[in-house]
């Protein structure tokens, strides 16, 4: 078998969707494409990952409508939710090749990273990474962050050869269409010259976004830890599609 693949979606600006499409890539490739994952939640402060598993367990237990939908799942899919492990960045990376030397499987780790790049254990970590997806929003002041993180690791670290680093891509996030906007196709212009590329995917900005499940009521879930998306929600998200473009890239 061959080595997992280590990927962090990853920028030092705050709320550009980290946690977010790491949850979405992780559940998506477990729950509907039945490739074997794990996550290392290594942000220290606001423990995202955790934060939704434990908000998943909660809502499942508790609504009616979710217990039973977790039933019907998971006695078709027979296996355990992923791994969600907790830990500082500074021991990200020695515990998931613990996780794995225990006889675990993954085929991809994800590390679910904060945004700071001025410490010496998350830029380690960085650069320990065999992938690396930058989020960036058309918002002028995210945009310019996430360039600015993406151009560091590449100039810092890729081009250095001080990283494992294989790839480096942006993801456009939280866009209004479905197609890159001509905003979008100026930037990639832009960072084309700085050695930059982004996906060919770009993620819509949408409410379901947000889905991940009440106490009450029947809407269904979008963004969960232990459930695959709706099919419903699906549609129109372009998640399948960044599912795939990423697949191709990781080698997986
Ligand atoms: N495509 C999208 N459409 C709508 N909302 C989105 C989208 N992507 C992310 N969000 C929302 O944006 C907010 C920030 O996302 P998220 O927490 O994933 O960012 P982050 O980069 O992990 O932030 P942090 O740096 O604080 O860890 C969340 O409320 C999330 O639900
Ligand atoms: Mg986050």
């Amino acid at each position: 078998m061959s080595d997992p693949v280590f990927v962090a979606f990853a920028t030092q600006k705050g709320g550009a969707g980290k946690s977010t499409l790491t949850t979405l890539v992780a559940s998506y490739l477990y729950y509907v494409e039945g490739v074997e994952v794990a996550a290392m939640d290594c942000d220290s402060t606001q423990h995202s990952l955790n934060v939704y598993r434990e908000h998943d367990l909660l809502v499942t237990k508790e609504n009616p409508f979710l217990k039973r939908a977790m039933r019907r799942f998971y006695e078709k899919f027979r296996k355990r939710p992923y791994k969600i492990l907790l830990v500082h960045p500074s021991e990200a990376y020695k515990v998931a090749q613990q996780h794995i030397d225990e006889g675990n499987t993954p085929a991809v780790v994800f590390f679910d990273i904060t945004g700071t790049i001025n410490d010496r254990a998350t830029v380690n970590l960085i650069a320990n990474m065999d992938y690396v997806f930058v989020p960036i929003t058309t918002e002028t002041g995210e945009m310019a962050s996430s360039i600015t993180f993406a151009n560091h690791v590449n100039n810092r670290m890729i081009t250095t050869g001080e990283t494992h680093i294989k790839g480096l891509r942006l993801i456009w996030n939280k866009i209004r269409t479905r197609e890159k906007t001509r905003l979008c196709e100026i930037i990639d212009r832009y960072i084309a010259k700085l050695g930059l590329d982004s996906l060919d995917t770009v993620l819509v900005k949408s409410d379901k976004f947000e889905k991940d499940g009440h106490e009450i009521g029947n809407s269904g879930v979008f963004r969960s830890t232990l459930l695959p998306p709706d099919k419903r929600l699906l549609k129109g998200s372009n998640l399948p599609e960044l599912v795939a473009e990423i697949r191709k890239i990781i080698n997986v």
